[in-house]
């Protein structure tokens, strides 16, 4: 029996050509600095057809017409949406939440407990669990940490996923990857079979806000800790470039940056930090 090669471009709804995915990858790329390699077409065309259909659109130049328009902004994040994942979790990496709790807490407290101001950014925080994870660390730690000026900025790309951030609700199933140590600071409504929620002492940590990470950042720092994990592996190498350089500028002389774990800090800005563990690192160079 021979087996008939499946001809894609039959088998499509909806016709999509080289220069269609080569658009497409231009604005990926010009306006969230995502970095599209050929081999991805299939899969954009599988998540953008579903953007397709809901439009009511025949053909990907019509789509491309829609994401040209001024008035088409939540499309762009649709766009967004479909060609990143949000995929995140509590304590991801807990190497870093022991480096946090080990290394960078106790220190920060200190100097929390002199007056300074103390800020950590969690960037590309998708539905919230990462800033979330911080704010239970400190608060385990220093539960009294609302009397001073402390705060978790939390920002992503995608509306969407901030408000789902900012609802703090979480099915029961994710409870597992947080230490029963900090459940002390969890709503975790017996009344509700499903979901828990994160207490009020935790949310109040925390303030969350849109912004592209490959755009202006109207934010305040200097941060004392960064985390941008699992957000870079999308961007092309001068983008991720870039990008370091900007989280050093921004960082606070000694501040700390959080990356993935296939994430590597990469350019000029290699010189600018000191290894303190895994995907952990310290700045080392004054601003
Ligand atoms: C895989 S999640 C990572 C979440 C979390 N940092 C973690 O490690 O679990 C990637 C997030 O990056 C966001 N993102 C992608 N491109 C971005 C950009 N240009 N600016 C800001 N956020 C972006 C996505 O919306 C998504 O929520």
């Amino acid at each position: 029996m021979t087996i008939e090669p499946i001809n894609a471009t039959a088998a499509r709804e909806f016709a999509f050509t080289d220069a269609d995915f080569a658009q497409i990858a231009h604005v990926a790329k010009t306006e969230f600095g995502l970095n599209l390699a050929d081999s991805k077409k299939p899969l954009v065309y599988s998540r953008l057809a579903k953007r397709l259909r809901l439009r009511k659109l025949s053909t990907f130049q019509e789509y491309l017409a829609l994401l040209s328009k001024a008035n088409e902004e939540a499309e762009k994040t649709e766009l967004l949406s479909a060609l990143t994942t949000n995929v995140t979790h509590f304590f991801r990496e807990m190497h870093h939440f022991e480096a946090l709790g080990k290394d960078v807490i106790p220190d920060l407290m200190a100097r929390a407990k002199k007056g300074e101001r103390i800020r950590i950014w969690s960037a590309g925080c998708s539905s919230g669990q990462e800033p979330y994870s911080i704010a239970l660390s400190i608060l385990g730690a220093f539960p009294d940490v609302a009397r001073y000026d402390f705060k978790i900025l939390a920002t992503d790309i995608d509306p969407n996923i901030l408000a789902r951030a900012r609802d703090a609700s979480y099915p029961k199933s994710e409870l597992e990857a947080i230490p029963n140590t900090a459940h002390r600071f969890l709503d975790l409504n017996e009344s509700d079979a499903k979901n828990f929620t994160i207490s009020e002492s935790a949310r109040n940590l925390v303030s969350f806000g849109v912004l592209n990470l490959i755009s202006d950042w109207p934010i305040k720092g200097p941060f004392d800790v960064i985390f941008c994990r699992n957000v870079t592996i999308y961007f092309d190498a001068e983008t991720q470039r870039r990008l370091w350089d900007r989280f050093q500028n921004a960082l606070s002389p000694s501040g700390y940056l959080f990356i993935g774990h296939s994430e590597r800090v990469t350019g000029s800005a290699t010189s600018a930090f000191r290894s303190i563990g895994v995907t952990a690192y310290q700045k080392t160079s004054p601003r």
